[in-house]
């Protein structure tokens, strides 16, 4: 099957007190969420897919994902934002706020 979109998202997880992780700020419950409403919406099932990955690179701005074919990395992602996620991937525009710019800064 061919997915018109495919989600990675970081669930990696470290132990506390060192360099922050996706997994451990909400990561793991995003890619769970993010799989379950795909599923259950007709528009997204067999044209979206959500992977959970390790690390994307910038942990002090997660928790991330990246979604291709189109390259957009989203930053500081958490499930309020998952009505704005879900209309971008049923075709709407990428809300400003989660697109994430900085990949130079902290990696
Ligand atoms: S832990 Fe998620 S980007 Fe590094």
């Amino acid at each position: 099957m061919r997915h018109r979109r495919h989600l990675f998202v970081c669930t990696q997880t470290r132990p506390d007190g060192g360099k922050p992780s996706c997994g451990a700020r909400g990561g793991v419950d995003l890619v769970a969420a993010l799989q379950r409403e795909v599923a259950a919406r007709d528009e997204l099932v067999g044209a979206v897919a959500v992977t959970p990955c390790g690390c994307l690179g910038p942990c002090f701005d997660g928790p991330n994902l990246v979604v291709y074919p189109e390259g957009d990395w989203l930053c500081g992602v958490s499930a309020a934002d998952l009505p704005d996620l879900l209309g971008y991937l049923a075709g709407g525009a990428l809300p400003a706020r989660l697109r994430y710019d900085g990949l130079d800064d902290d990696q």
